[in-house]
């Protein structure tokens, strides 16, 4: 192997990712005095939360009446009662005064004529425990929330004394007798190798959302803080519900806020029939995620698609007062005009389910604390190690995540994070010296990478990867077409042992870390596919049609999968399982008991 100068850092924290979540954890723990770092593949203001359209959740009742205990509700509801409750109520407790934290952070809410933030209605938000009618609970700026979030972030980030590592990229992380001691990172710009020694580590590395073919997230999606952990032999959690938005542009995989439906909007088939009134006679349009998905895609199946294959939808914004369309949906406006030539005043859009938001992640507490399950306890923390952002799966979204519970998510968690390192770490603490040889595990892979000479190029294993997630991972699925797909993905797997990189440079060598992020994606993607193909049940974002119904006696529980194939042997992998949370955080509110889920 090559051998690789290390430059060494010491701090008392590291984040890695400079999203929503990142940088909310970033401020917490600079300010409570502990040295941090926080490490980005990419500028922290274009991390993927900058690409959030519609808003974010909280029952700051302005807009319509709102209580935190019915946002719980539908977020307990949404997760198709995956979720875990005490974590539920955490994040639906906290989500106003997050909100206001960010007002007061400067980001520029739309408002009310009386000055309040503006909030519009969004899938499976409901008033009354439920009950309806739809609740106004998602605060936007426009449809430009997540940009106005993550730019206030940035600029309050930037107060507090932290080092910011920008264009790094994480390799891997310190692991010492099942306690994480930090990470290993490439700077990409000079090829330089940086050790972070690190009392904590925080993971705030969003989705993976490429692993499909068809996705609204950025290519920079890769979920390599899941692939970190996987290859530290811990388990993720939950990997089996993938989020199809409703609507992707048609062909381009481009986001339309769910806001379009929340401020009118609304979806017709090939007969111009608004189709969501029989499959969701309340909320119908504003149901939520997986549900309107899955009637697109029954629409399409049953031949009443638009277009000449059949393959889309149209989404209707054009009974919409312009005014309205300019002021609250500018950007979806002009994403129209730009990715399908559309004019939303005047035409409808065409519109498909596309792969949107990773329920499973890394498995955490509230506190935002990597568990794992360890001799019978399955909420043993492994120290060292936090997990935040999309990254996570703490659990608050369970199956299926309500529109606008992600950002939300990012900052109440982030801050829950910050919270306690503050409580767990004292300032400037010794460190131990790390365990020889902490950097082999990087750059062993790195180095392999560097030097593959296969006769795969990385986009055509890439490309294979997501044509059969897309296939045999999508919104419906069964034992056929999931046992295939274990089959077809382990073969993917096995061609990354005959992968071609012909850059062998270290200075801005885009080639390699095209595919060090593909090797982070296909093991995700093989525990994606395994999960399943293993839950025979429907339940949220799992539609599995030869077990068609949610089956809470054998599972409820969430799924926790390891990865066990490392070199090309096909990515095999090892289940095992957690108990969903069935209590509350406090007495305020009562567990909320399953019951089957209708809008
Ligand atoms: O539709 C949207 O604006 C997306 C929001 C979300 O995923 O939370």
């Amino acid at each position: 192997m090559t051998s690789y100068k290390i430059i060494d850092h010491t701090y008392d924290a590291v984040v890695v990712g400079a999203g929503g979540s990142g940088l909310r954890a970033t401020m917490g723990i600079a300010e409570s005095g502990l040295k941090t770092a926080c490490i980005t593949k990419v500028f922290p203001t274009r991390s993927h939360t900058v690409a959030a359209q519609g808003g974010i959740a909280a029952s700051l009742g302005n807009n319509s009446p709102d209580h935190w205990t019915w946002h719980m509700y539908d977020t307990v509801k949404g997760s198709d009662w995956l979720g875990d409750q005490d974590a539920i109520e955490y994040l639906c407790r906290e989500a106003p005064q997050a909100v206001y934290e960010l007002e007061h952070a400067g980001m520029p809410f739309s408002r009310n004529e009386d000055g309040t933030i503006y909030q519009r209605p969004f899938g499976g938000h409901m008033q009354n425990m439920g009950e309806g009618p739809p609740v106004q609970r998602t605060a936007a700026a426009a449809d430009r929330t997540g940009h106005a979030m993550l730019h206030a972030l940035y600029q309050q980030s930037l107060k507090y004394d932290a080092d910011f590592f920008v264009e790094y990229f994480a390799l891997d992380l310190i692991m010492e007798d099942g306690a994480c001691r930090g990470v290993i990172a490439l700077c990409m710009e000079d090829g330089s190798i940086h050790r972070f020694r690190a009392h904590q580590t925080v993971l705030a590395t969003g989705g993976y959302g490429r692993v499909y073919f068809s996705a609204t997230s950025a290519h920079t999606c890769t979920g390599d803080g899941n692939a970190m952990v996987l290859r530290a032999g811990l388990p993720l959690q939950d990997m089996e519900f993938v989020q199809f938005h409703p609507t992707g542009i048609y062909g381009a995989g481009v986001l339309i806020t769910e806001g379009a439906r929340g401020e009118g909007g609304y979806l017709t088939n090939s007969e111009g029939e608004r189709f969501m009134e029989r499959y969701a006679p309340s909320a119908k349009d504003l149901a939520s995620r997986d549900v309107v998905s899955r009637s697109m895609a029954m629409e399409m199946r049953e031949g009443r698609g638009v277009g000449k294959n059949g393959d889309h939808i149209f989404l209707h914004l054009d009974h919409i007062d312009p005014k309205v369309l300019h002021e609250r949906l500018p950007g979806i406006t002009e994403t129209g005009k730009v990715f399908a030539g559309v004019d939303l005043t005047r035409q409808p859009l065409p519109v498909t389910p596309t792969v949107h938001y990773n329920m499973g992640g890394i498995p955490t507490n509230f506190h935002g604390e990597v568990v794992r399950l360890k001799d019978g306890n399955p909420d043993s923390v492994v120290p060292g190690l936090f997990a935040v952002g999309e990254a996570a799966c703490v659990s608050v979204h369970g199956a299926n995540r309500l529109g606008s519970n992600s950002l939300i998510d990012l900052v109440v968690f982030g801050r829950a994070t910050g919270l306690r390192i503050k409580d767990i770490q004292k300032p400037s603490t010794p460190h131990n010296p790390l365990p020889k040889g902490s950097e082999e595990l990087a750059l062993t892979r790195l180095d392999k990478f560097r030097h593959a000479s296969g006769g795969s190029p990385t986009a055509q294993i890439r490309l294979e990867m997501q044509q059969t997630m897309q296939k045999h991972c999508a919104v419906f699925r069964d034992t056929e077409l999931l046992t295939e797909g274990v089959g077809k993905i382990a073969q993917t797997y096995k061609r990354m042992t005959d992968v071609s990189v012909k850059d062998r440079s270290l200075i801005w060598n885009t080639d390699l870390v095209e595919t060090l992020e593909l090797d982070n994606l296909i093991g995700q993607a093989v525990v994606t596919m395994n999960s399943a193909a293993n839950r025979t049940e429907s339940r949220g974002a799992h539609m599995h049609e030869d077990f068609p119904e949610r089956n809470d006696a054998e599972w409820m529980k969430h799924t926790i999968t390891t990865f066990t194939g490392w070199g090309g042997e096909g990515g095999a992998t090892a289940i095992d399982y957690r108990p969903v949370h069935d209590y509350t955080l406090t007495d305020d509110v009562d567990y909320i008991k399953p019951k089957k889920r209708v809008y």
